[in-house]
């Protein structure tokens, strides 16, 4: 096979083989074939597209790339989640402890933040001696004594995806559906687990700009996870606005620690109860989806997720008195209260901005290589729909640099925006996507 025939014939817009697909995978991990062939390669597939099949070929060529994680050692229908990555979303902390109290093995593989968006690790890291990294004995072991464990992505999982993430992200590339699917469902299956359950989300505060690419992606991973032998389901659901309250790192741990013991946001709350239930039914714990969310919901009260939460922190030598003790997280040295200009309903809340605003607060990563502040970051007290009031606050900015504090003010006051009409709430869940 000849690599210019390929990128010719992707260029032409006709369907690859499975060996050609293959053949571009292998030679580019090893080297042998060079950056420019593989860029003018995706640039053809972002201006053609390929289909699921192409797509599917694409994803497992990319998944056998490194190694597989192997959870055969753990019993029992093993379930991932993912999310396509939002603000003020802590639902994995939610939901890992939830479902394995529920029953269901959760072995949890997470990344950190980059951009406006957070990472699960980071937030963990702010749990004083927390080991986010655990080997893969570690991990399996853990699992299968407690029911859970989160950990750190192994540094040879989907070599290919991290050649191709970057070699797009240099090459404006990045915003292509079939090539954002195989970049997250090569991981998905690498990951080793049986059934997954996936978080596609959309608006301001997503990769998604809209609803209908993000269904459209949804539908695509799966068709992939279940062209892959792995039962996939997908929800569609709303990042237009922040999902819960808390933009941070310690921040959204208290926020996910509040949601265990019941005060948790409803929207929050909505989408772990959603996710969280689809999980249980595809683990074979349940029948019903009714009786699998009053599973969740009953865990929630009698202090059974919330156990089991500590109990994970505890096995990942965490300090679990900090479930009841938040001033043992980092905090930071400065918080100001934010007032809106006017009163009105929340009309809109721009998720990016806050986000970004976090980000530069110190809470996430510009680069790869930055460092992150644990303890800073925003509480919003309000969501679309609610009622501002003048002399009440919108939000909390917690902040190390009085420089950065003064900053954020604006950017926080001008992310929301208020009108005298009455606003409905947003839906949080917005589609389901089966095979
Ligand atoms: N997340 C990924 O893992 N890959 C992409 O291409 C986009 C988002
Ligand atoms: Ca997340």
């Amino acid at each position: 096979i000849f690599v210019p025939e390929i990128i010719e014939k992707k260029k032409r817009g006709k369907k690859l083989s499975r060996e050609e697909i293959e053949f571009l995978i292998k030679g580019y991990v090893e080297g042998e074939i060079p950056d420019y062939q593989m860029a003018a390669f995706l640039m053809a597939v972002y201006f053609r597209g390929m289909d699921e099949e192409e797509t599917t070929y694409l994803t497992l060529a990319m998944a056998s790339s490194g190694e597989r994680v192997d959870l055969s050692k753990i019993d029992g229908i093993k379930v991932d989640k993912h999310s396509s990555g939002g603000i003020a979303d802590t639902t994995t902390l939610v939901l890992i402890p939830l479902v394995a109290s529920c029953g269901v093995r959760a072995a949890k593989m997470s990344g950190r933040g980059l951009g406006h968006t957070g990472g699960t690790i980071d937030k963990l890291e702010s749990i004083p001696g927390f080991k986010v990294e655990l080997s893969q004995d570690e991990f399996v072991e853990n699992v299968n004594r407690i029911g859970a464990a989160i950990t750190g992505q192994s540094k040879n999982l989907v070599p290919a995806d991290k050649k191709l993430y970057a070699l797009r992200d240099v090459t404006a590339t990045v915003d292509s559906i079939p090539l954002i699917a195989s970049s997250i469902m090569s991981k998905k299956i690498a990951g080793g687990a049986d059934k997954i359950v996936l978080d596609v989300k959309f608006g301001r505060g997503a990769f998604m700009k809209t609803y209908e690419e993000a269904k459209a992606l949804a539908e695509l991973m799966v068709k992939i996870g279940n062209l892959a032998g792995k039962e996939t389901v997908a929800f569609v659901t709303d990042m237009d606005q922040p999902l819960g309250l808390a933009i941070g790192n310690s921040i959204e741990v208290i926020e996910a620690i509040e949601t265990l013991k019941g005060n948790g946001h409803e929207d929050l709350v909505r989408l772990c109860l959603e996710l969280g239930s689809e999980m249980l039914l595809l683990a074979g714990e349940y029948k019903e989806k009714e009786e699998a969310e009053n599973a969740l919901k009953e865990n929630i009260k009698n202090g059974r997720a919330l156990t089991k939460l500590k109990e994970i922190i505890a096995a990942q030598g965490g300090d679990e008195r900090v479930i009841e003790d938040y001033s043992l997280l980092p905090k930071a040295k400065y918080t100001l209260e934010v007032y809106p200009g006017n009163e009105g309903y929340i009309k809109e809340i721009d998720a990016l901005r806050l986000g970004l605003t976090a980000m530069k607060l110190g809470a996430g990563r510009q680069k790869k290589e930055d460092n992150i502040d644990l303890g800073v970051g925003i509480w919003i007290y309000k969501k679309v729909g609610d009622f501002a009031e003048k002399d009440k606050p919108l939000a909390r900015i917690l902040a190390n640099d009085r420089e950065k504090l003064n900053w954020a003010v604006k950017e926080v006051v001008e992310s929301f925006l208020l009108t005298g009409e009455y606003v409905p709430k947003r839906n949080v869940i917005w589609a389901k996507i089966t095979g």
